[in-house]
């Protein structure tokens, strides 16, 4: 009987299996790393905004506190979006007949809000809340970056769990005086946080690492 599989074909299959595995493998190492790099969690991708905002300008070059614009940031869950009201203090007076400012004229005539695209947004199933954080001095830069330097508005941080869970597991030597909050470019005088703060830290990194803290 004719043999049914060369030996040089059995060679060949054996060696498609291992090629199929290590391509396989390959495929999962690929995926593995890019889910964990900065274009995955879209960081330094900037969103095409109906104004060309610029927080440089604004919050940077003029000073204007961010709470001018993000105005139930010490209080609420979310931080708030400027209306065009806002924007108009300024700009029935300066730059007052500009076409960059159109959709904030439009949307102060019909009363409804500029569409500001997000680029800073978690999934449905993670709760945040901002109050919480700036009331127990974690400062705005600490989780957006010098927003002051931005003449787009980018993420520096991917808000992952992982991120969150590495602040709340130790959060002592990150926490500013009340009146630093909001302050950018700031550094401590001393980075070593006072004995209550630590203690009360130690006491509350179950609660805060607990699943249920951030999926109610
Ligand atoms: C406290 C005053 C103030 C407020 C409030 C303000 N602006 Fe401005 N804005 C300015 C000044 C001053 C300039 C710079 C004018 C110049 O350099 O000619 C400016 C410039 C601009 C420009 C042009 C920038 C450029 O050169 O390309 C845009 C667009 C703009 N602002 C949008 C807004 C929007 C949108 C809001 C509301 C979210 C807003 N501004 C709120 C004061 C303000
Ligand atoms: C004059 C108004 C104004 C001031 C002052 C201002 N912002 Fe904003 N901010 C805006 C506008 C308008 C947007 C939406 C357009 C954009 O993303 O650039 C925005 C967007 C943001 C976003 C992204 C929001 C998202 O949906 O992802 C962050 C974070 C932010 N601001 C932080 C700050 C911080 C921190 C400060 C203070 C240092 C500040 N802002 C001061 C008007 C302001
Ligand atoms: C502990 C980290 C953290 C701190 C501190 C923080 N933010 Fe945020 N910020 C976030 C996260 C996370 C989101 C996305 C929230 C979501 O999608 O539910 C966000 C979203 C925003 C938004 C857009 C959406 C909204 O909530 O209205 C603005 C504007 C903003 N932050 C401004 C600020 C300002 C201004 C400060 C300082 C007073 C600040 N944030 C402090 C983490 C932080
Ligand atoms: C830089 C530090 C830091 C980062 C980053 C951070 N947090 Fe927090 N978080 C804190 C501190 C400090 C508290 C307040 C603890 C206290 O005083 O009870 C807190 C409290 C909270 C609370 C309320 C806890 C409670 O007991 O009700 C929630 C919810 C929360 N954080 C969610 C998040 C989420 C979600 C992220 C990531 C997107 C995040 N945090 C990132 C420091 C941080
Ligand atoms: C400090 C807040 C915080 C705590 C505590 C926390 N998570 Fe999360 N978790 C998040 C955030 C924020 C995301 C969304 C990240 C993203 O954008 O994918 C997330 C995402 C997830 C996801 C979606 C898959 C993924 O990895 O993206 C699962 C599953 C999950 N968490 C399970 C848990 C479990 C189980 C625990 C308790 C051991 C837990 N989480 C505790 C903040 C938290």
């Amino acid at each position: 009987m004719a043999q049914l599989f060369t030996p040089r074909a059995t060679v060949r299959f054996r060696a498609a299996i291992i090629l199929v595995l290590a391509g396989g493998l390959a495929i999962g190492a690929l995926l593995f790393f890019w889910a964990r790099s900065d274009p995955a969690w879209n960081l330094g991708k900037p969103a095409k905004q109906p104004i060309p905002f610029q927080h440089s300008l604004h919050a940077g070059t003029l000073g204007i506190d961010c709470r001018y614009c993000h105005s139930t940031v010490e209080r609420a869950a979310a931080a708030g979006m400027p209306s065009a009201a806002a924007c108009l203090t300024c700009h029935s007076e300066i730059w007052q007949g500009a076409s960059l400012l159109e959709p904030v004229r439009t949307s102060a005539a019909l009363d409804i809000p500029i569409p500001w695209l997000s680029v800073h947004r978690l999934p449905a199933y993670a709760y945040f809340h901002h109050g919480i954080h700036v009331s127990a001095g974690v400062a705005c830069e600490s989780c957006h970056g010098r927003v002051d330097t931005m003449r787009e508005t980018v993420k520096t941080q991917t808000l992952s769990m992982g991120w969150c869970l590495d602040c709340h597991r130790d959060p002592a030597g990150r926490i500013r005086p009340q009146d630093a909050v909001f302050s950018m470019g700031w550094t401590p005088h001393d980075s070593s946080a006072p004995e209550e703060v630590k203690a009360f830290y130690r006491e509350a990194r179950s609660r805060l690492t607990d699943c249920s803290t951030c999926h109610r």
